[in-house]
C-alpha cells in the first residue's frame, strides 16, 4: 500500500486544475449553442439541467485523449458537450421520485424540485436525441462519426448504463455479491467514463491497442469514482458535495459489503490499476494520470 500511495503521489502537479476549468469553460461554452435558448419551459429546464456546478470531468477525459491524438480541439469539446448532456439527463431521471428520489442536485434543487417531474422526465427525453443529433452533425469522417454514435448508444443502452440503473433499483432481482456489485456500478457508472476516455481515441482513429488502454483506464476510474461516491454517500458531507447523503442507504452499495477503510484501499488500489492502463503511453497521457488524484475528494 505504501508503495501504491508513493507512485499516486509523484503525480500531484497543479496543471490538472488549470487544464479543468479551460476545459469546463469551452464545453459550457458548446453546450450554450447546442441547447435552444430558453424561451420555452423545457428548455429553461433542460440548460438548468445541463449548467450550473458540473465537475465536467468526463469532458476532461475526452479533452485529454483527444491531445494524445492531435484531434481539433472543436471536435473534442463538441464530443465532451454530447456526453455532458448524456450525463444531466442520467442525474435528472436518476433524482426522480421513482428513482433515488433526490431533493438536491449540483448545490440547488434538482430538475423535478424545481420544475416537476413531467417537465423532468421530458428534459431526459429531449437531452438524449440532441446528444445524438450533435454527434451526427460534428464535421469528421462519416466512418468515425458513425462509430462514435454506435459505441455511445451502445454504453448507455439496455445493456449499459440503464441496465446498470435497473439493477441499481432492484429491479433486475435481487443482488448480493461483490461481483453483481461491481457489474452494476460498471453498468450504471464505468462505461460512459470508459467512452469518454475513448472518445479521443476513437477521434484521433488510434490504434486497437491505444483504444483499449484508454477505454480500461476510464472504466477503472469510473469504478472507484463509484466507490468514492458510494462512501460520500455514507460518509460525506451534504455541502461540499452539493446532494443529499444517506439517498442510498438502503439500496446496495459498497458500504454493504465493506467498511469505509477497505472502501477506501480498494479505492486507491483501482486507481492504481487506472495508472498502469495508461503504461503504453509512456508518461504522454500526464494529463489523464494526474486526474487520478486530483479529481477525487481524499477521504479518510
Ligand atoms: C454523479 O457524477 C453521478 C455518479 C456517477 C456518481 P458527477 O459527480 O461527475 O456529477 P457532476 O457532473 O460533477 O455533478
Ligand atoms: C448515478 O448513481 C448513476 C447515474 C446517474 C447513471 P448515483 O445515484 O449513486 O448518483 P448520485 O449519488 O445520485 O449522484
Ligand atoms: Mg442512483
Ligand atoms: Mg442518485
Ligand atoms: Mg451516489
Amino acid at each position: 500500500m505504501a508503495r501504491l500511495q508513493q507512485s499516486l503521489l509523484t503525480l500531484k502537479t497543479d496543471s490538472f486544475g488549470e487544464r479543468l476549468r479551460a476545459v469546463a469553460q469551452g464545453v459550457e461554452d458548446g453546450l450554450d449553442k447546442i441547447l435552444p435558448p430558453p424561451t420555452t419551459r423545457l428548455h429553461e429546464a433542460m440548460r438548468y439541467s445541463v449548467f450550473g456546478g458540473g465537475k465536467r470531468l468526463r469532458s476532461y477525459f475526452t479533452c485529454e485523449s483527444s491531445r494524445l491524438f492531435n484531434v481539433p480541439l472543436q471536435n473534442a469539446l463538441q464530443t465532451a458537450a454530447v456526453i455532458e448532456l448524456i450525463h444531466a439527463y442520467s442525474l435528472v431521471h436518476d433524482d426522480l421520485p421513482c428513482m433515488d428520489n433526490a431533493d438536491m442536485r449540483r448545490g440547488k434543487p434538482s430538475c423535478h424540485k424545481a420544475f416537476g417531474e413531467a417537465t423532468a422526465t421530458l428534459v431526459g427525453d429531449a437531452l438524449i436525441p440532441l446528444a445524438f443529433q450533435t454527434l451526427a452533425s460534428l464535421e469528421i469522417s462519416p466512418e468515425v462519426r458513425l462509430e462514435l454514435i454506435e459505441e455511445l448508444g451502445r454504453v448507455i443502452g439496455s445493456q449499459g448504463l440503464v441496465a446498470g440503473q435497473m439493477m441499481d433499483l432492484g429491479q433486475e432481482g435481487p443482488r448480493s455479491t461483490l461481483e453483481d456489485l461491481l457489474e452494476q456500478q460498471h453498468l450504471k457508472t464505468g462505461v460512459l467514463f470508459g467512452f469518454a476516455a475513448e472518445a479521443g481515441g476513437i477521434l484521433g482513429k488510434a490504434s486497437p491497442d491505444e483504444r483499449q488502454a484508454l477505454r480500461s483506464y476510464g472504466l477503472l476510474f469510473g469504478k472507484a469514482f463509484q466507490m468514492m461516491d458510494d462512501w460520500l454517500d455514507g460518509c460525506g458531507d451534504e455541502e461540499a458535495i452539493g446532494k443529499p447523503c444517506g439517498q442510498d442507504i438502503e439500496k446496495f452499495t459498497f458500504l454493504n459489503l465493506l467498511d469505509p477503510d477497505s472502501l477506501r484501499k480498494k479505492t486507491e488500489e483501482t486507481l492504481q490499476k487506472a495508472l498502469n492502463a495508461l503504461s503504453p503511453f509512456e508518461g504522454r497521457a500526464y494529463l489523464l494520470e494526474e486526474a487520478l488524484v486530483h479529481a477525487l475528494p481524499r477521504i479518510s
